[in-house]
């Protein structure tokens, strides 16, 4: 099932207190972000994403107001994983806590490409991973698992999303962190590389995302 709503008002129509089994969700960063600039036009490939050029308290608020329902629906021993890069991990990472997730460890996902930025170019991101709860928490599939993923990005001249993520980044986690026939719900949908991977792993899924034209392509992909 998927929405095009905002998150938060979508959680609380549609999702139930504990129903959750996985949240694995890649929110605005907050950083103004309409994609890499293209070289003959100079200007960024896609419009701004929604609620990514917002004050910082607006941000905050905003951000609170989320993860508060993720934090409320999301089932006790469960995981989180949030996209987010290094500027806004800090933060991130607070906010997390004081709505009670317990922070268990940061991955660093390495494109295996460089991106943008001109004094040592980006080429990782940090997804958080978190649980809800403090004892018999569920536990990865694997004990071999490390928390460096070498998965490579997808090139600017193919990406339908300013900050698309690759399918094979959702699918791994959706594997490591649930079970066939599950609830998996994704807050910010974009292009819809969770909602691909949780329907191609036998998984229930359940997502919002806010801008119509983002919400037919995962339509679109899903049908
Ligand atoms: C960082 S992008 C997610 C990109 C996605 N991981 C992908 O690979 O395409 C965040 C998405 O959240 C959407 N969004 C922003 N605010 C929202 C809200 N309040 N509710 C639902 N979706 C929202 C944006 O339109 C954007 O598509």
């Amino acid at each position: 099932m998927i929405y095009n709503i905002d998150c938060i008002r979508g959680a609380k129509q549609y999702l139930d207190d504990e129903s959750v089994d996985l949240i694995v969700t890649d929110p605005p960063y907050n950083l103004g972000f309409g994609g890499t600039t293209q070289t003959k036009t100079k200007r960024p490939r896609f419009e701004i994403i929604a609620n990514d050029k917002l004050s910082h308290a607006e941000y905050q608020s905003f951000t609170y107001k989320w993860l508060s329902e993720a934090y409320r629906v999301l089932k006790i021993q469960c995981h989180i994983y949030v996209c987010i890069d290094w500027r806004m991990y800090p933060y991130m990472v607070l906010w997390m806590k004081k709505v009670g997730f317990i922070i268990k460890n940061c991955i660093v996902w390495d494109k295996q490409q460089m991106g943008m930025g001109w004094q040592y170019r980006f080429q990782h991101e940090f997804i958080i991973f978190a649980v809800k709860g403090s004892s018999n928490v569920r536990r990865i599939k694997s004990r071999k698992k490390i928390d460096i993923w070498r998965i490579p990005r997808i090139s600017g001249n193919k990406m339908i999303h300013p900050t698309e993520k690759p399918e094979s980044l959702m699918k791994e986690i959706i594997i490591n962190s649930s079970e066939e026939g599950e609830l998996v719900v994704d807050f910010f949908m974009g292009s819809g590389p969770v909602a691909i991977s949780a329907a191609q792993t036998n998984r229930r899924f359940i997502g919002f995302e806010i801008d119509e034209k983002y919400f037919k392509i995962v339509e679109e992909k899903l049908r």
